[in-house]
Order: structure tokens, then C-alpha cells, then sequence
């Protein structure tokens, strides 16, 4: 599935593996904007996004492209069942949007390519975590998703394990 936002001008569709260079820059781009710390990297995520590319367990990767090819967002994304359901589920775990490129409706389109997705795999539900309320862009990335149709339901915690 691939589709071009007309008014964007940007085509959404799934990663190809030899954009998995440019996937993995954005996915540590974005946690080193969200942590403040532009010196961040993440062991493995190479393997990590090769896995993704290729669709194995469920994840996958979208990417919006410029007019020259160029990946200028990356949406990363697990599927999983949830009793509480009783089917799947699809979990945003990454979007980011190179920062010259932002409010031109990069990110929208690819959370409409990831419905559309959803759609074809017969996936009802899709969710997000927000980044900490601390982070400086919370309220703007908070109305943006609420503007997608997306609604709060709580604080999440996590526990990191040694
Ligand atoms: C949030 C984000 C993906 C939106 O991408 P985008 O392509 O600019 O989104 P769209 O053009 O479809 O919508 C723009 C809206 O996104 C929101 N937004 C949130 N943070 C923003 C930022 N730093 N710059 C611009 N827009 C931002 C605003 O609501 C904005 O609307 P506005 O332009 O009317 O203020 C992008 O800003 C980003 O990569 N931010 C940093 C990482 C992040 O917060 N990711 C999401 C949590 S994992």
C-alpha cells in the first residue's frame, strides 16, 4: 500500500530495506529530542529496524517520502493481541517528522497510511504514548494527536528490569 498526499506533495508507504539507514536515523533523532540529549544512541537498533522493515512479529515501519525520494518521517509500529480485546491491536511505538518539515501534514499522513493499513489487516484499534509532560513540544504533540482522532485514556508507567 503507498499513498501520495496531493497536498502535501509526500508519498507514504512502507520502509524499503535500503532505507533502513535513514529509519534508524530518525528513530534516534527522535529520542534524543525527546530526552534532550543529542548525544543518545541505541545498541542494536540497526537489527532492530531491519526486523521492523521486514515485518517480522508484527512491527512494521512507515515512511513519507519527498518529491526527491528523501524520508522525511518514519512511523514504526508493533501489533499485538490484547485479551482485554480479544483481537489485535496496533501500538505507534515511533513518529517523528524531520524538524524543517513539520506542520505541512507529514505526521497526519502517515498515521492515515497506518489506518488504511489497519483497515486492509482487519485492525480496529490503534494507540500512542505521549511523550513526558516535561517535554517542551507535550501540549502541541498532545493536540495533534487529539486532532487525529485519537483520545487520553491515563498516564502510562513503565519499570525498566536490570
Ligand atoms: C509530532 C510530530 C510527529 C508532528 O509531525 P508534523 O508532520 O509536523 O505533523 P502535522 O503537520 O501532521 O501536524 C502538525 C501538528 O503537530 C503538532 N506538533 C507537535 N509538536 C510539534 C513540533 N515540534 N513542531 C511542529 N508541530 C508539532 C502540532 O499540533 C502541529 O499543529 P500546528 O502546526 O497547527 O501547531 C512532529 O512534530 C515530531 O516529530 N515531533 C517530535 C517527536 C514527537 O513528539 N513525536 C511524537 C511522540 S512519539
Amino acid at each position: 500500500m503507498s499513498t501520495v498526499g496531493f497536498e502535501t506533495g509526500y508519498e507514504t508507504g512502507p520502509a524499503r530495506p535500503e532505507e533502513a539507514q535513514a529509519v534508524a536515523d530518525a528513530v534516534t533523532a527522535l529520542l534524543r529530542e525527546l530526552r534532550g540529549d543529542a548525544s543518545h544512541t541505541i545498541p542494536g537498533l540497526g537489527a532492530a529496524v531491519a526486523d521492523a522493515i521486514a515485518g517480522r512479529d508484527g512491527a512494521g515501519v512507515l515512511v513519507a517520502r519527498d518529491g526527491q525520494g528523501r524520508v522525511a518521517g518514519v512511523l514504526g509500529y508493533t501489533t499485538q493481541t490484547a485479551l482485554r480485546l480479544a483481537a489485535p491491536y496496533r501500538h505507534v511505538q515511533e513518529l517523528w517528522v524531520e524538524p524543517g518539515l513539520r506542520s505541512k501534514g507529514v505526521a497526519a499522513l502517515l498515521l492515515a497510511e497506518l489506518d488504511a493499513l489497519c483497515a486492509a489487516d482487519g485492525v480496529r484499534r490503534v494507540e500512542v504514548c505521549l511523550p513526558a509532560e516535561q517535554f517542551p513540544s507535550y501540549p502541541r504533540t498532545l493536540a495533534f494527536y487529539e486532532r487525529s482522532g485519537f483520545r487520553v485514556i491515563g498516564p502510562r508507567v513503565i519499570k525498566d528490569l536490570s
